[in-house]
């Protein structure tokens, strides 16, 4: 399935916008990372990537969902148009760059999925936010949402095989294949807390050591 001419020319229209609310948010992170690097004792974000949705996966998600594939669908029912992946070394960094995100005035938080202390029964883990985020035109300001997902690298890795997995299987994936990744989902968690220790007794050692009288 794919869009019309006709709605195909709005769509394009509509991917600008989406465009400038990524960039808006984006941007909004790059200051974090100067900030993180610059004035705070660590950056716990290892890089980000975005991308805006391609139109054929949005005409796929449209018919997959049975809405009509048209603009005005994408503006009333996708909310992961503008997506923005936030990669961090350690689990408990996530909490906390989402709080620092949200306390934003000028953004709104629409929805909120914790999917790193509930994980998905696939064994995904991950923490979504969806946010509305103003972009500023001439003559007026809209409001568009973006789609933040915030996880560890070991989790973005296993998301990203996960993915690749499903789409060969394209949904029908073998059991064994499976429960191995939802074995690996946890051996994944289990590592990301082991490696987040090492750096604690590390940091605490470092501090003990700097401390005054040491
Ligand atoms: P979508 O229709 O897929 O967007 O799902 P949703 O609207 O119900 O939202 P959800 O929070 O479940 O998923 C949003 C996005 O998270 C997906 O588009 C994927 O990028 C990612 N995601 C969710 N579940 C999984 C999973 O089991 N495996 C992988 N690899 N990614 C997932
Ligand atoms: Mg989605």
């Amino acid at each position: 399935m794919l869009f019309s001419a006709e709605e195909f020319v709005k769509l394009k229209e509509l991917l600008i916008l989406y465009q400038c609310a990524l960039k808006n948010i984006s941007t909004r992170i790059d200051i974090l990372l100067e900030d993180f690097s610059h004035f705070q004792a660590s950056n716990p974000i290892e890089h980000i990537k975005h991308r805006v949705k391609s139109p054929e996966s949005i005409a796929e998600k449209l018919h997959r969902q049975k809405l009509p594939i048209t603009a005005d669908s994408v503006t009333n029912y996708l909310t992961d148009i503008a997506g923005l992946r936030c990669i961090c070394s350690y689990a408990k960094d996530i909490t906390y760059i989402a709080a620092v995100i949200k306390r934003q005035p000028d953004i709104s938080v629409r929805s909120e999925k914790d999917y790193v202390t509930y994980p998905k029964p696939s064994g995904y883990r991950s923490y979504h936010l969806i946010v509305d985020v103003p972009v500023y035109l001439t003559d007026k300001t809209i409001m568009l949402p973006v789609e933040i997902q915030i996880r560890t690298q070991a989790m973005d890795f296993w998301a990203s095989l996960e993915h690749k997995v499903r789409y060969k299987y394209k949904d029908k994936m073998p059991e064994h294949l499976s429960q191995e990744l939802i074995d690996c989902a946890n051996k994944i968690s289990e590592l990301d807390k082991r490696m987040y220790l090492i750096q604690d007794i590390v940091d605490m050692a470092y501090l003990h050591h700097d401390a005054p009288g040491h």
